[in-house]
């Protein structure tokens, strides 16, 4: 699959005010700084598409995009940023859980990991509780252009033995880099492939 066309059309901090959950909707979430936005920008191949920044905290609301006029891409608030206030902590970590959970066409959760670290407990706890509320989602490592191979492929193996001791069955895993564009394909076949299978259940439906 290619996207034809992406634009931006609102950001929001309540669910209720997002667009018509018509459209399958894929989130990106993540710590503060993971690479969401960059990652966004890197599928849809427009650079300012997502705001990126070096400095973590930079996306604040829930973002959606269109794609092709079928499907909806999600920019989300980073977790786990320890240089805002308690209180903003908090009220991201509602609006988040609050979407994840209210958000009816949200179709799979990206869950963004550094690729370049070994399993970090926060994203583990994040990842238990999504499979604990039956969210579905994917792990996808990010910058992988920042290390070698074999680096990147030991923190995965890491990931995946943690996951392991949880799970009977291991989440889908993508390994990406927005710079050098790894994992385009494999993440634009993927969605098109759980498109299809949603347009096939609506069809049954
Ligand atoms: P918040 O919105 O603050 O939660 O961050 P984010 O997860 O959206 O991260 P963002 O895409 O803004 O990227 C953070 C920084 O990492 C920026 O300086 C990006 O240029 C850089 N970056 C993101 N992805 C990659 C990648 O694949 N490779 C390299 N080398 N740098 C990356
Ligand atoms: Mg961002």
């Amino acid at each position: 699959m290619n996207i034809r066309q992406a634009k931006f059309l609102m950001s929001n901090s309540r669910v209720e005010d997002c667009p018509a959950p018509t459209l399958p909707e894929y989130a990106f979430i993540g710590r503060s700084n993971v690479g969401k936005s960059s990652l966004i920008n890197m599928l849809t191949e427009q650079k300012g598409l997502a705001k990126t920044s070096s400095l973590p905290g930079k996306t604040q609301l829930i973002n959606h995009f269109l794609i092709d006029n079928t499907w909806y891409l999600v920019d989300l608030p980073g977790y786990g940023y320890a240089r805002v206030s308690k209180e903003a902590r908090t009220k991201w970590g509602r609006m988040i859980n609050y979407y994840l959970h209210k958000r009816e066409n949200l179709t799979c959760v990206f869950v963004l990991l550094d690729s370049r670290l070994e399993p970090q407990a926060i994203d583990l706890e994040f990842m238990e509780q999504l499979g604990q509320d039956g969210i579905p989602f994917v792990m996808v490592f990010t910058k992988a252009d920042k290390q070698s191979g074999t680096r990147t492929r030991h923190h995965v193996a890491s990931y995946l033995a943690k996951m392991g001791e949880t799970w009977d069955e291991l989440p889908r895993h993508f390994v990406t880099s927005a710079t050098e564009k790894t994992g385009r394909d494999e993440l634009l076949s993927f969605i098109e492939e759980v498109n299809r299978q949603v347009a096939q259940a609506g069809d049954n439906a």
